[in-house]
């Protein structure tokens, strides 16, 4: 189709060099009446990267270590909206309507880019080298020992102190996607290789965001990348998710030690507070004296995916008042159910302190502490190899 940009584009192209000044400002003239008349034709909500407030940009625009932070959106035309700082390959918000048709950030998140320097609960950003904790912060690989920061008592989290999540990504903007690159040197927290790292965020018309990651090495290494979106389907942050409801297509799940180390096994959900196959709301078991969820003050678990035929959704989650309907896709084996247990209040964003329970994140991922776990899936990386995964999160809503 012929856009008043490809025009303008093709005004410029055009234009020759020896050509008259009075025709040059003609020339000038109709391309501000062209882009004017786009800006009247196409609604700033059907552009794909038109912001959401020049005021956000501002807050979310600065200069780290010699390169630029900015704040990018993502639009499609059925209402859905998306903010990606390349800070940490960030998702900083995710608007979509309710069952009304009324507009909600489904996300929890800073008024600032500020905020995600200083955060200490991972909103929205990519983590990795190793998402999720490795004990004691060591593991071998190939005969020899490697040391990661400990980051969370013995054990590490999430890549160990600013790993990926606090780095600013290199950005490629495309039609309908984000594309952010980042290398974390070899050594980067003791991990070993020059990791390249590739994420493509794309926002499709169906109102899935879809997550692609791809990673090299040049020298073995181990790696577990996944995303730390807290979300809160009624769009108001100031509400827990206990009655959101959620189905897990998992029939296992793996029990952690008193540090949410997995202990090897594969437990059976049936029975458990963790049987998710049916709709459950969240809230329904979470306070039993089960060891489990005392050791998580919740849960802060991961599931073990069963074998899907790939169309259909790991997870689906649903909000009555809203309506707003969340489904969640992977390649990935596993996913880390969290329920927001350790916020309490410390977090602040969008005119709340983010109390306990008030997001949950669906990290779909590798099995924690996986390096040290012989039966768990492998979770190396070689050189020459090219390490992909998909993860989309659909959105849409129910009367
Ligand atoms: C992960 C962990 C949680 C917690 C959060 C960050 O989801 O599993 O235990 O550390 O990150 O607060």
């Amino acid at each position: 189709m012929v856009s008043f940009q490809n025009i303008i584009l093709q005004v410029q192209v055009m234009v020759p060099v020896n050509i008259n000044h009075r025709m040059k400002k003609l020339l000038a003239l109709i391309q501000v009446v062209l882009a004017s008349l786009t800006a009247c034709v196409v609604p700033p909500s059907h552009r794909a990267h038109a912001p959401l407030d020049e005021d956000r940009v501002g807050a979310f625009a600065d200069t780290v270590n010699g390169k630029a932070v900015k704040l990018y959106t993502l639009r499609n035309k059925s209402g859905m909206a998306v903010e990606i700082s390349n800070y940490g390959a960030t998702l900083v918000s995710i608007h979509v309507p309710d069952k009304d048709g009324n507009d909600g950030n489904v996300l929890l998140g800073y008024d600032s880019i500020q905020g995600f320097y200083n955060g200490k609960s991972y909103f929205g950003c990519v983590v990795g080298r190793y998402a999720n904790r490795i004990a004691k912060a060591s593991f071998k690989l190939e005969g020899k020992e490697y040391h990661v920061p400990q980051n969370d008592g013995l054990n590490s989290l999430h890549g160990g102190i600013n790993s990926i999540d606090k780095q600013v990504w290199d950005v490629r903007v495309m039609n309908d996607a984000i594309r952010l690159t980042t290398v974390s040197k070899d050594g980067d927290n003791g991990y070993p290789g020059n990791l390249k790292l590739t994420v493509v965020y794309s926002l499709r018309t169906d109102n899935s965001l879809v997550i692609d990651y791809t990673a090299v090495t040049d020298k073995p290494t181990v790696l577990n990348i996944s995303n730390h979106a807290y979300f809160n389907l009624t769009g108001d942050p100031s509400k827990t998710i206990l009655d959101h409801e959620i189905k897990i297509n998992a029939d296992a799940f793996t029990p952690v030690d008193s540090t949410l180390i997995p202990t090897g096994e594969l437990k059976k959900v049936s029975g458990t507070p963790f049987d998710f196959t049916q709709f459950k709301k969240i809230g329904k078991d979470i306070d039993q004296q089960d060891q489990q969820l005392i050791f998580g003050k919740g849960y802060d678990h991961n599931f073990v995916l069963n074998k899907t035929t790939g169309t259909l959704p790991v997870v689906e989650v649903m909000e009555k008042t809203s309506g707003r309907k969340m489904e969640v896709f992977t390649t990935q084996p596993g996913v880390q159910f969290y329920t927001g247990n350790f916020l309490n209040g410390t977090e602040v964003g969008r005119g709340v302190a983010y109390q306990q329970r008030t997001g949950f994140c669906l990290e779909t991922q590798q099995f924690p502490d996986a390096p040290n776990q012989t039966a768990f899936p492998s979770t190396v990386l070689k050189p020459g190899e090219t390490w992909k995964s998909q993860t989309t999160y659909k959105f849409s809503s129910v009367k």
